[in-house]
């Protein structure tokens, strides 16, 4: 299985929280180059069954090259797994893992535009199929419009300075690769306030790739749909990299868990509680010291898992 190449993070605890029965079908709704798939696929019986999906064409060319009967690729966003499944006949499964952000291929390929470190195309798509370029976007979008962004996604303190930039810049000629937009950022930002850890154009790089990819609206719209399709005691397991998908993963478990800590089931839910709750023993799963250690993308990650509840709540969990 030449195909699968990229190292994954978690790779021990991801597939082991994921995976509650040999037999069962998964999803996997960032395939990458498959790292985590060749782990789930590993702890699988041959009656088992792994779908996943991946909206950029690289990743499902990587995919397609895969011989293993019990694995199916779809080009698709996670956020669409319900109809894309319902496609193929599938309307349960017993657990959905993802793991959020670029692939290492993503940011090391200069045609892709995601890293200024190199100068390439101001693209930044993930599915290069559709929508909008990070240029397109930076040509039309009003300097509140980008400010609002590089603010919220990328908590830039100088985000209204950097949008006032573009906005100025692209009266005289628009920004068209990764370079120029990097050095504009560094030209806005002033020198005795940079972040010495940072070069200055990481947040609005960030901030950029997170709107013309919609991340965070795909994250919501993945979850939801993975809380219809589990089956009681199919689990979620959701990898994150910065705090804003974290948030999301956490308030949604939160939001969708059921009222443990000694709450009697009988009676009625107090307030603020979900009344139909989809989700139980939500955890919290760091990366080991050695992991952190020997893979700087680890470092940051956090893996977040729950158990599907069964629909009608009676106190019990696990399968109905
Ligand atoms: C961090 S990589 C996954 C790496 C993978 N776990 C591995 O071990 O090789 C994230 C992948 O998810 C894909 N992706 C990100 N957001 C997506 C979305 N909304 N829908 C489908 N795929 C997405 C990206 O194109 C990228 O290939």
């Amino acid at each position: 299985m030449s195909a699968f190449v990229h190292l994954p993070v978690l790779s021990q605890e991801a597939p082991e929280a994921l995976v509650s029965r040999p037999d069962g079908l998964y999803v996997d709704g960032t395939f990458g180059r498959g790292g985590h798939s060749r782990l789930i696929l590993e702890r699988l019986a041959p009656e088992g069954r792994l779908i996943a999906f991946d909206r950029d064409p690289e990743a499902v060319a990587a995919a397609r090259r895969i011989e293993d009967p019990r694995f199916t690729i779809v080009h698709a966003p996670f956020s669409a797994m319900a109809d894309e499944l319902g496609r193929l006949g599938v309307a349960r499964v017993d657990g959905v893992f993802l793991d959020i952000g670029v692939s290492s291929p993503q940011i090391d390929d200069p045609e892709r535009g995601f890293s200024f470190r190199f100068d390439g195309p101001l693209d930044m798509r993930m599915d290069t199929t559709a929508g909008e370029t990070a240029a397109e976007w930076l040509a039309r979008a009003s300097a509140d419009e980008i400010a609002g962004v590089l603010a919220d996604y990328g908590e830039e303190r100088f985000a209204r300075r950097i949008a006032a930039a573009v906005v100025e810049r692209r009266r005289t000629a628009p920004l068209k690769t990764t370079g120029e937009l990097a050095r504009l950022v560094e030209s806005a930002v002033p020198k005795n306030r940079r972040d010495a850890a940072q070069h200055p154009a990481t947040r609005t790089f960030q901030a950029v790739r997170i709107e013309v990819n919609h991340e965070l609206d795909e994250l919501k719209g993945a979850l939801e749909a993975a809380g219809g399709l589990l089956a009681p005691g199919g689990r979620l397991a959701v990898i994150s990299f910065h705090s804003l998908e974290d948030r999301i993963v956490k308030r949604f478990f939160e939001r969708t868990g059921h009222p443990e800590r000694g709450l009697d089931p009988r009676l009625p839910l107090p307030a603020g509680f979900n009344a139909e709750p989809w989700f139980t023993g939500a955890r919290r799963i760091l990366p080991s010291k050695a992991e952190a250690e020997s893979n700087p993308r680890a470092r940051s990650s956090v893996l977040r898992v729950a158990e599907r509840t069964a629909r009608a709540w009676t106190g019990e969990t696990g399968r109905a």
